[in-house]
């Protein structure tokens, strides 16, 4: 793929093939906001006290901790690959993935990589 014809482009796609044809060390910045794995038990309110609707599409769907972490590790191992060294990553999610995704992150990647955690949504399970 020709880094020109990515310029000002959307791809939709499956991020997990499409990030592989991009070339290495391409972007100074990468913004993520991957499925949370957010599958409601209870009924979970903001602090306004209004309601936060389940995710219930499939692409939110993982059978196990196990198999979300290896997604995140597959579509961050990409973004590492197409990120400049001195690139950064911003990745966001909620605390029901944040800290999935933030082991991945130390794991395998080392600290050049930033999270941008949802404090404000999820405060209370009632
Ligand atoms: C937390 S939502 C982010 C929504 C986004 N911020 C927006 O405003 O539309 C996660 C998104 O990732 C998409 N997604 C899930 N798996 C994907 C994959 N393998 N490749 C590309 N997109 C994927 C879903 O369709 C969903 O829109």
């Amino acid at each position: 793929m020709n880094v020109k014809t990515l310029k000002n482009k959307i791809i939709n796609g499956d991020s997990l093939k499409e990030l592989k044809k991009i070339p290495d060390e391409t972007f100074d910045l990468i913004f993520a906001d991957p499925p949370y794995n957010l599958q409601l038990k209870k009924e979970l309110s903001r602090p306004d006290r209004s309601k936060v609707d389940a995710v219930n599409d499939k692409w939110d769907q993982f059978e196990s901790f196990k198999s979300y972490d290896e997604f995140t590790f597959e579509w961050l191992k990409e973004c590492k690959r197409i990120l400049k060294k001195d690139g950064t990553i911003w990745a966001i999610g909620s605390y029901h993935n944040i800290f999935r995704v933030g082991t991945t992150i130390q794991n395998h990647f080392g600290s050049i990589f930033r999270i941008w955690y949802h404090s404000c949504c999820f405060k209370k399970i009632r």
